[in-house]
């Protein structure tokens, strides 16, 4: 991992009701530790719980985002969605867009250009998912699929300290499957590369996909990436303080 600050994602996903909150209770005071004074906390549950968080966190270093928002940041007979700007009223501070399984109900890099747009307009931070297939990486299409994401869903927008990207392989969320070492190395520094010579700045990239308590030793080992997006163990309280715990040794 990089020197600065490293950031650990919570994406809660459709899990979680009101007895979940109370699992911040640890995590709030690992914050207050000197130790871990450079870790970026922030946790993306369900809508229903957004309000609730933000609440709980307010004093504490913890970012509160959304896990979607629409396209249009203004009010609108949009049945089953909410606004980036909604989401920015309530107290959050970011909200992860692109992100595969959001992919799979129909984003189109197009949409998700739309909603970056409306996110960053609402002044959230954007945390943009990328991620190639199985058969994509099978056929040597990473690269291409992953430059094709970032171009489409970036275009026309002007890419400030207000956007981070999220590399999610497909084929590693959910899976238990991880991408290490060089081979994560090299596509973290592409990705880089990629979005320095055409928007002239320096991204931070955080790798997602089945990142656990057993695989963050090696991940971390990894010294171009800035963070990581975590599905499913940072359901578990345990397992996300223990995976943030290794991160910092
Ligand atoms: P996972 O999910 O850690 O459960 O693989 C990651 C994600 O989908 O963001």
């Amino acid at each position: 991992m990089t020197n600065n600050n490293i950031y650990f994602v919570a994406n809660w996903k459709m899990f979680g009701d009101v007895k979940s909150v109370n699992s911040l209770n640890r995590v709030i005071k690992l914050t207050k530790s000197k130790k871990y004074k450079n870790i970026k906390i922030i946790y993306c549950p369900p809508y229903t719980l957004l309000d609730r968080l933000v609440g709980k966190t307010k004093n504490y270093n913890i970012d509160i985002g959304g896990q979607d928002c629409h396209f249009d940041m203004n009010s609108g007979a949009f049945t089953g969605s909410i606004s980036s700007t909604q989401i920015k009223k309530l107290g959050c501070k970011f909200v992860i867009l692109g992100h595969s399984e959001k992919r799979n109900e129909g984003d189109t890099n197009f949409i998700i250009n739309k909603k970056i747009k409306s996110a960053l307009n609402s002044k959230l931070n954007v945390i943009f998912c990328i991620g190639e297939t199985k058969q994509e990486k099978k056929r040597n299409k990473t690269f291409e699929v992953l430059k094709k994401q970032i171009f489409e869903c970036l275009k026309n927008i002007k890419i400030k300290n207000n956007l981070l990207i999220a590399y999610e392989p497909v084929w590693s969320i959910g899976t238990g499957n991880v991408l290490y070492h060089d081979d994560l190395r090299i596509v973290v520094n592409k990705l880089k590369n990629i979005v320095k010579k055409k928007y002239n700045k320096h991204i931070k990239i955080l790798y997602g996909g089945s990142v656990n308590t057993k695989n963050i030793s090696e991940l971390k080992k990894v010294n171009n990436i800035d963070g990581f997006l975590i599905g499913n163990a940072s359901r578990n309280v345990n397992k996300f303080i223990d995976i943030i715990k290794k991160s910092s040794n």
